[in-house]
């Protein structure tokens, strides 16, 4: 099993302040990992490190066994990103930044037609006619979703995927992506929300302060926790409890 995404010591700071703070992390091909911690944790500066649209203050990254300073086009090129909060061109019509795309990432235009037939079809995508200045938040979520699944990215990043999306497109959403990673695609997402986490991935990473603090798949995480018996959600809210000592408990993992 190969390792498509690799960092080493990441660390960022604003100021003075460490927001990402000596992470080390290895994800293998075809997982599906989720990053998880609670607000302000440090998961989007992560993710805009790893995707080359935030300058790492120290450290090293590799994507797909690639140094991300040196080949960091070849990477981009290869991979998909789903933003946080994606800045799509407000005056374009749906099919015209779906067109546009095509044309910037060079892709196959009869093959990924077929596939935004089909992506559109699960999502529910039937508004491509309509101005993206005019579409709500959850319309313009899917539409870029569509805009980054129909190119088959090795290695999909998404930050906080099923916020603003509707119960139905997030499990459909959740689907793809496992049905993604079965075919060898990795998926690396952050999610806030302990039961996304539980839900759709196969291996966890829990941030707090810009620390890794705990990581492993949910059985792990909770016989590390030797509690058998807890939830994700007890061992989430125990690891990162503010005023807790958060050493004692990793001690005991
Ligand atoms: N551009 C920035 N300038 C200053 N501080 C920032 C910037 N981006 C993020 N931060 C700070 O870094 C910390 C982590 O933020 P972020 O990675 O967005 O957290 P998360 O995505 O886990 O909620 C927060 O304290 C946030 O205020
Ligand atoms: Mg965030």
């Amino acid at each position: 099993m190969s390792v498509t995404i690799e960092a080493k010591n990441l660390i960022k700071e604003f100021g003075g302040f460490k927001a990402v703070d000596g992470v080390n992390l290895s994800v293998n091909q075809g997982e599906v990992y989720g990053f998880l911690g609670p607000n302000g944790a440090g998961k989007t500066t992560t993710i805009r490190m790893l995707t080359g649209t935030l300058k790492p203050t120290g450290g090293e990254i590799k994507v797909l066994g690639l140094d991300l300073k040196k080949h960091e086009l070849e990477i981009k090129r290869r991979i998909g990103v789903v933003p946080d909060e994606p800045r799509i061109y407000s005056n374009l019509k749906g099919f015209e930044f779906l067109d546009f795309v095509i044309e910037i990432y060079r892709v196959d235009r009869k093959k990924t037609k077929e596939r935004i037939d089909e992506l559109c079809d699960v999502f529910g995508v039937n508004y491509l006619e309509k101005t993206i200045s005019d579409m709500s938040h959850g319309m313009k979520q899917k539409l870029y979703l569509v805009s980054v699944l129909m190119r088959k990215p090795e290695i999909l990043f998404l930050d906080e995927p099923t916020v603003g999306l509707d119960a139905k497109s997030a499990k459909i959403l959740k689907m793809l992506l496992q049905k993604y990673s079965s075919e060898g695609s990795t998926v690396f997402m952050t999610t806030h929300v302990l039961e996304i986490a539980e839900k759709m991935c196969t291996r966890i990473g829990i941030i707090n302060k810009g620390r890794l603090i705990a990581e492993g798949t949910l059985l792990e995480l909770k016989n590390a926790a030797n509690k058998t018996q807890a939830s994700l959600e007890d061992i989430f809210l125990q690891l990162t409890a503010d005023g807790e000592d958060i050493e004692a408990v990793i001690k005991e993992l």
